[in-house]
């Protein structure tokens, strides 16, 4: 395969340390006292610290209601308005001027949205809504790409106390239809297509094609995007954003005050259950927690310009595009499209444009500004940024050099962040400026977060022991345990631990890791069955569904591997022992990952073997595969049931 392989991050490495630069001076957590001693001392309440940074139309009564734990609330008997935190309180704060939003779209193409902009045209859409027959606790899906209308609609919808459901843009019809169907969406927001490279891509196509699948029908609000030379026609109860827009604007949509537990959104991501696991986050936890990270972790005061590459489409896009940048006064940046349209200058000249201060992105776009070369930062003024940020994935040291040096300018402290849609915001960080970085390892567990490493049977392990994973205090932004129907699946991921111990309960996070005799965590990677594909999480076990839907599949096993520097999907198969047309299965299988999941789960490479590796109790290894990919040796100690069939695949593999 491949010859430049990325590397991988080893965890048994000893990691490097190296001073915060003594240049980054903006720092908002330097206060003479260590925050974590604090924390650990005035646990929970110095989590009234993140309540502290919203405003409230009512404030809690009960910090932390632990009477149903480990069903956990936050911030009991609080009122408060996600939108009136992130837009209303900065005009009254005299930022009416400041931009709120600058979007860059296609070649030459500008959009700014000061925060008296973005009142106004949220506050037409929530009216919008309104007349459509959104009410509070209705659910609303967007399937929208990078386009300010999506924040817009998401803060709309947070105006009047509607759940939003932000589906990725670029997922099939199917994938739409089954989030918008397991939420009970009562309208859906989407566009007639967007530009990808220049090139205009149709978006309404697929919305139409899951709409038509859909059970009862809803309106449809439809952004256009490609202008009058690509004309759309809109069907029955479909409307255009704009004529809505225009139509309510001047509004006055006062923002509905939600109880602090109460949903704000839904959002999916990708278990070990072939289905979509719906995840909802509630007002006030989630915002006090994005709204703290965004300060502790990213610096982020009002007016600071911040740009962040993630999709909408994914919780980062939720908790650092949106809510806690605007919570905090931030000027954020959007980009539409892809970094490398019109060329590999964009990413550096939308920093040089913009003066962006604080920059957050992954380890995987990160390898791809390593592979076009440092030549394309050097020739751009980055003097505005001040920090960095990844997230996502393990960063290598050298990758995170990379950054450091050819990005940083070796002034700008890095931030490598872990946390998942689940936890709503970061919980293992070091604090900039503050903290020594170690190049491979996230960090320590921020202040008021307490994560241990565990044996199976949730028993902490010393330092250098890997295992896995947990979270053993309850957070502000942990996921909601409101709905009943969800219990089991918080059962599920809180029980894996905490029912062989009925003193302690824990988070499961599905991930491995090891800590240091410093406190510092390297993730080693997923424990589930979920792969991580271009930054994205999706089940095995929904890939796979995809794949031996195809005729004459047997069995199938995704996995993720990192070839040409970009994290790629491999699927290895079995087929049918009279079929001898492997071209066409591999076109097959193909089509079906693109047409259930979407083009951006396209697999690398479709590998047959005769049969898969399991374990005794018939269970998939997915690390051999997942070593296989990598070209690494396997461990001897690997218990399969058909150990004989490594070296069949190791063979296959290399002439793959
Ligand atoms: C999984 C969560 C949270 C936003 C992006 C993905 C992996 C996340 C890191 C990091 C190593 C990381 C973990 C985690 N992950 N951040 N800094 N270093 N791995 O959200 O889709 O919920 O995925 O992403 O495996 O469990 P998500």
């Amino acid at each position: 395969m491949a010859e430049d392989r990325s590397e991988r991050v080893s965890w048994s490495e000893k990691r490097e340390t190296r001073s915060p630069p003594s240049t980054f001076d903006r720092d908002t957590t330097r206060t003479g006292v260590d925050p974590r001693e604090r924390f650990d001392r005035e646990w929970p309440d110095c989590w009234a610290d993140a309540a502290a940074l919203l405003e409230w139309t009512e404030p809690y009564d009960e910090l932390l209601d632990d009477d149903d734990a480990p069903f956990y609330r936050w911030f009991v008997g609080g009122r408060l308005n996600a939108a009136e935190n992130c837009i209303d309180r900065h005009l009254e704060a005299g930022r009416k001027t400041q931009v709120a939003l600058r979007w860059e779209g296609k070649r030459d193409e500008q959009r700014t949205y000061t925060y008296h902009d973005l009142h106004r045209e949220v506050t037409a859409v929530a009216a919008g809504l309104r007349e459509l027959g959104v009410e509070e606790n209705d659910v609303v899906t967007l399937y929208l790409p990078t386009l300010p209308e999506l924040p817009i609609t998401m803060l709309a919808c947070a105006r009047i106390g509607a759940l939003h459901n932000v589906v990725f843009a670029g997922f099939a019809p199917d994938a739409l239809l089954e989030r918008m169907s397991g939420t009970d969406s009562s309208a859906l927001v989407t566009c007639d297509g967007a530009f990808r490279d220049g090139v205009a891509i149709d978006q309404k196509r697929k919305a139409d094609a899951a709409m038509a699948e859909l059970e009862s029908t809803i309106p449809t609000i439809v952004v256009d995007r490609l202008g009058p030379a690509n004309e759309t026609q809109l069907g029955p109860d479909q409307y255009a954003y704009d004529e809505l827009v225009d139509r309510f604007d001047g509004a006055d949509v006062p923002p509905v005050p939600r109880n602090a537990t109460d949903p704000l959104f839904h959002i999916h991501t990708s278990g070990t259950t072939g289905e979509p696991q719906r995840m909802t986050h509630a007002t006030g936890g989630y915002l006090a927690g994005t709204a703290w990270t965004s300060r502790t972790v990213f610096d982020l005061s009002p007016g600071d310009t911040y740009w962040c590459t993630a999709d909408l489409g994914w919780v980062t896009g939720h908790s650092y595009v949106v809510y806690g940048p605007l919570a905090r006064g931030a000027t954020v940046v959007l980009a539409e499209g892809s970094l490398r349209y019109p060329d590999r200058h964009r990413p550096w000249e939308i920093i040089e444009r913009n003066g962006v201060e604080v920059f957050y992105t992954t380890p995987g776009v990160i390898r791809t500004f390593m592979k076009w070369g440092e030549s394309f930062p050097a020739a751009h003024d980055r003097s505005s940024l001040r920090l960095l940020g990844t997230v996502g994935e393990p960063i290598g040291p050298d990758t995170w050099e990379w950054y450091y040096t050819h990005v940083g300018d070796e002034r700008c402290p890095i931030v490598d962040t872990w946390w998942q849609t689940e936890t709503g915001a970061v919980m293992l960080s070091t604090l900039p400026g503050v903290d020594e970085m170690k190049p491979g390892a996230v960090g320590p567990p921020l202040p008021g977060i307490d994560a241990r490493v565990v044996d199976e049977d949730g028993r902490e392990l010393p330092p250098g022991e890997p295992g896995y994973l947990t979270i053993t205090k309850p957070w502000p932004s942990m996921l909601s345990p409101l709905e009943s129907d969800r219990y089991w699946v918080l059962a599920e991921y809180w029980q894996q631990f905490s029912d062989r111990r009925a003193d302690t309960w824990r988070y499961f996070t599905g991930d491995r890791a090891v800590v240091d005799e410093d406190g510092y965590v390297t993730i080693i990677g997923r424990a589930d069955d979920v792969v991580t594909v271009g930054n994205r999480r999706l089940g095995t076990a929904e890939l796979e569904a995809a794949i031996t839907a195809v005729d004459g599949v047997t069995e199938a096993a995704a996995v993720a591997g990192s070839t040409g520097g970009d994290t790629d999907l491999y699927v290895f198969a079995t087929i049918e022992q009279d079929r001898t047309d492997r071209d066409g299965l591999r076109g097959a299988i193909t089509d079906a990952i693109v047409s259930r999941i979407g083009r951006f789960a396209e697999p690398a490479a479709v590998v047959f073997t005769p049969e898969l590796p399991e374990t005794h109790s018939g269970k998939t290894m997915y690390r051999v595969l997942e070593t296989i990919v990598d070209d690494e040796r396997l461990e001897d100690s690997e218990p399969l049931r058909n150990p004989e069939i490594v070296g069949e695949l190791e063979s296959l593999w290399t002439t793959e």
